[in-house]
């Protein structure tokens, strides 16, 4: 994980500029943060903790210069301190490098480099890359290919940005399985790990591929490949605007993308001819296999009900982190649905490498130019817009929402179209009623332990349910289907554990509503979500989150995540955590 960003300004200080686009990457990770420019020696401003925290021990943008790079880090390789902050630099504190990735090898290089003389100051695996960079500059090779030079000996994953002060006004940026981009503004010269980065000064962007090195100066933006040879890149006019990445008066990110969601789908539905372009153009599919981690997974679990439902097509879902281990029946007539919002989760990506080989290959993304869209056949966009929030809302929806046009499409059912332009205004109700939800949330904030329940379509969303709770609040929740808690976690419910029943009108809800007998009668506090004219359900539930009675259950997965998306962020802010930044976690995970 970890971002970066690198830039040269025509008429500006590059500091400030650093600052304000590494905190737009916050994000990826918030374990520390740096910055570097060049000048007769290499100036370093950073600090461990979130940036906000960072700010206050270290004037993080008083350093000189129109160019520099910086860096927010999430910890693989040294726990997060300032000495293991990037950028790190070589042993005369004339190199420093920002880093996004693993390498592989750097035990060995870093042994090797050791006994050569060289010092290292950090216990992480960057610090292999100034220090190689130093042995091939003092051995006369220019900053260009001593960077390539480097490039041979490291194994690994990297999005590399490197700056000199023997060739000041130069910043060299490589990729591989790591994303960067590089933005070409008027006089002004970007690169970074994402587009909303530095959205506010240019929506000119290039897309890097794996192997190619870009070079800024103050002439441009110079692509060359693996070979060395300059390339031709074509420009791509990104139309998110920069204030789709603000939060714009709402408190957190994950508030304000939670009430984008009626327009996510919105905008996600018209999406419905591009597919119906795609699933004709499919041909001979005989199974389905979805492939997604975290919150994409769920999307994913959502798609084999509807799949299997619809159309008896048989249909798995493998976890990207397995598929490795699990995809031997996949053939040529198997259609693999990868599922990410960035694109670039590097357990999905490395599915999808070995899934291609022999079979078709769709890829459901948000993120524009992502690796992920490069590599799979066929490409369906997400029209979410930016999610900055670390824990998925908006885009998850709007995954589902592309879930159910393609299997609308596949079964020819365009009366499910026409079931999903009713959903935005089913979340519009729920939004409407987000006080009594904040209500509930100030009742349980204490709680130990939740779990969450469903069957069929409600099961997905049970589990959903609970990774939210688990990553912004911190309390164990454990999502279950509602048939499996006799078989072990009823040993767990006692008087008072909050137990979230998501009891969808229609051919589960009878069974799901004994199964809430049954964790009422152990002394369950049960918080449903149910359609308002569930009279039953209402009183077996301590607390009922309301939805729409004309929901059909088929599509209740899209609105009824919202109430479970509420409750988890208005505990989190009960408990005084940062929705946006939950601990340990990070947006876009790119190492396996
Ligand atoms: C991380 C994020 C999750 C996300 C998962 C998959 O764990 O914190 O919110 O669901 O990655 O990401 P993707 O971009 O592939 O959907």
């Amino acid at each position: 994980m970890c971002g970066i960003v690198g830039c040269i300004l025509k008429d500006d200080e590059a500091a400030p500029v650093l600052l304000e686009c590494v905190k737009k990457l916050e994000y990826r990770g918030y374990d520390s943060v740096g910055i570097a420019t060049p000048s007769s020696k290499i100036n370093i401003r950073k600090d461990k903790g979130k940036i906000s925290e960072a700010e206050k021990n270290v004037k993080l943008s008083d350093l000189p210069g129109n160019m520099g790079i910086a860096h927010v880090r999430w910890a693989t390789h040294g726990i997060p301190t300032q000495k293991n902050a990037h950028p790190h630099t070589d042993c005369n504190g004339k190199i420093a490098v920002v880093h996004n990735g693993i390498i592989e090898n750097y035990k060995e290089l870093k042994n090797n480099l050791e006994s050569e003389g060289h010092i290292f100051k950090s216990d992480t695996d960057t610090e292999v890359i100034p220090h190689l960079i130093e042995k091939f500059m003092d051995q006369g090779f220019d900053l260009e290919i001593a960077v390539r030079k480097t490039l041979d000996m490291i194994n690994g994953s990297y999005a590399l940005a490197v700056i000199s002060t023997d060739e000041p006004g130069k910043i060299v940026g490589v990729r591989k399985e790591s994303p960067m981009i590089v933005g070409k503004g008027d006089g002004d010269y970007f690169l970074a790990s994402d587009v909303p980065a530095i959205l506010k000064h240019t929506n000119n962007i290039i897309y890097l591929e794996d192997g190619e090195m870009v070079i800024l100066d103050a002439d441009g933006v110079t692509v060359k490949n693996v070979l060395g040879e300059i390339i031709e890149k074509e420009i791509h006019i990104i139309e998110w605007t920069p204030d789709m990445a603000e939060k714009g008066g709402f408190d957190h990110f994950m508030i304000k993308e939670i009430h984008e969601q009626p327009d996510a789908v919105r905008d996600t539905l018209m999406e419905s001819s591009e597919i119906e372009k795609i699933v004709n153009n499919l041909g001979g599919i005989e199974r389905i296999c979805f492939v997604a981690c975290g919150t994409s997974y769920h999307a994913s679990l959502i798609g084999k009900y509807l799949f299997e439902s619809l159309m008896g097509l048989p249909t798995d879902v493998i976890l990207a982190s397995e598929f490795q281990y699990s995809s031997k029946a996949m053939d040529e007539k198997t259609l693999v649905i990868f599922i990410s919002q960035s694109g670039e989760t590097a357990d999905t990506l490395k599915a999808l490498r070995t899934a291609k080989k022999r079979s078709e290959t769709l890829v459901i993304v948000n993120v524009v130019g992502s690796t992920a869209t490069r590599e799979a056949k066929h490409v369906v966009f997400t029209r979410a817009g930016p999610e900055i929030g670390v824990a998925a809302t908006k885009t998850y929806v709007s995954q589902l929402t592309c879930v159910y046009l393609l299997a609308a499409h596949m079964s020819k059912r365009m009366d499910l179209v026409e079931e999903l332009h009713k959903i935005p205004k089913f979340m519009v109700e729920v939004l409407d009623n987000e006080d009594y939800i904040h209500r509930i949330a100030k009742k349980y904030k204490d709680a130990q332990d939740f779990f969450f329940i469903g069957r069929g379509f409600s099961y997905p969303t049970a589990l959903e349910g609970a990774l939210k709770l688990k990553e912004i609040t911190y309390i164990h929740g454990e999502g279950y289907a509602a048939g499996e808690l006799k078989h072990g976690p009823l040993a767990l419910i006692d008087d008072g554990v909050p137990v979230v029943a998501v009891v969808a009108p229609g051919n589960i809800h009878d069974k799901t509503l004994s199964n809430v007998e049954e964790v009422r009668a152990r002394g369950a506090h049960v918080i449903s979500v149910g359609s308002s004219d569930d009279e039953i359900l209402k009183s077996e539930s301590k607390d009922m989150m309301v939805m729409d009675s004309e929901i059909d259950e088929l599509i209740s997965p899209i609105p009824y995540i919202v109430p479970l998306q509420l409750l988890a962020y208005y505990i989190s802010v009960e408990k005084g955590i940062d929705p946006d930044k939950p601990k340990n976690l990070a947006k876009c995970v790119t190492v396996e």
